[in-house]
């Protein structure tokens, strides 16, 4: 008699359950790979990306992309540190719009947040971050 509400309820407590991040994240596609920044930055959209970052970004990835922003301690593996130059020079800069497009792991991408030209200058910006 009760067998159905409970079959409900179990069906609610799976669908309301956080789903959790893959362990490894998922490839990118090689023709997302692929992509070369077609974006001249300017003063304006270099600051934009700037303040976006502050947002977005430095609470994990830490206002000088050093990977210690107040988040940062509770991520695993630790994060890494963009103001090495070693950090991200295996990286496409197609592979760095991808993952700040789409996300990657326990991170959350900007989606619809920012238009394509913006996310461009956010991936000069964070390979900004290792000219020291
Ligand atoms: C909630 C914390 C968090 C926030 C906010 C966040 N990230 Fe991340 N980011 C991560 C984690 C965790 C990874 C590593 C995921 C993995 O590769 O397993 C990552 C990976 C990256 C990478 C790729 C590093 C690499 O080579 O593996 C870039 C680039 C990056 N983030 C940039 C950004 C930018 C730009 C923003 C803001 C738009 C941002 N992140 C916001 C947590 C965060």
């Amino acid at each position: 008699m009760l067998k159905p509400v409970f079959a409900l309820l179990a069906l609610f407590v799976t669908l309301l359950s956080p789903q959790q991040p893959p362990a490894t994240p998922a490839p990118i596609p090689p023709e997302a790979v692929a992509l070369v920044n077609p974006v001249k930055p300017t003063p304006a959209s270099q600051a934009f990306a700037k303040k976006m970052y502050g947002y977005d970004c430095a609470m994990c990835h830490g206002t000088t992309g050093d990977g210690k922003g107040d988040l940062a301690a509770d991520i695993k593996p630790p994060l890494k540190d963009f103001t090495d130059p070693a950090s991200l020079k295996d990286r496409t800069d197609g592979e760095l719009f991808y993952i700040i497009q789409n996300g990657r792991g326990t991170m959350q991408g900007e989606g619809e947040r920012l238009k394509t030209d913006a996310v461009w200058n956010m991936v000069l910006l964070v390979r900004s971050f290792a000219k020291k």
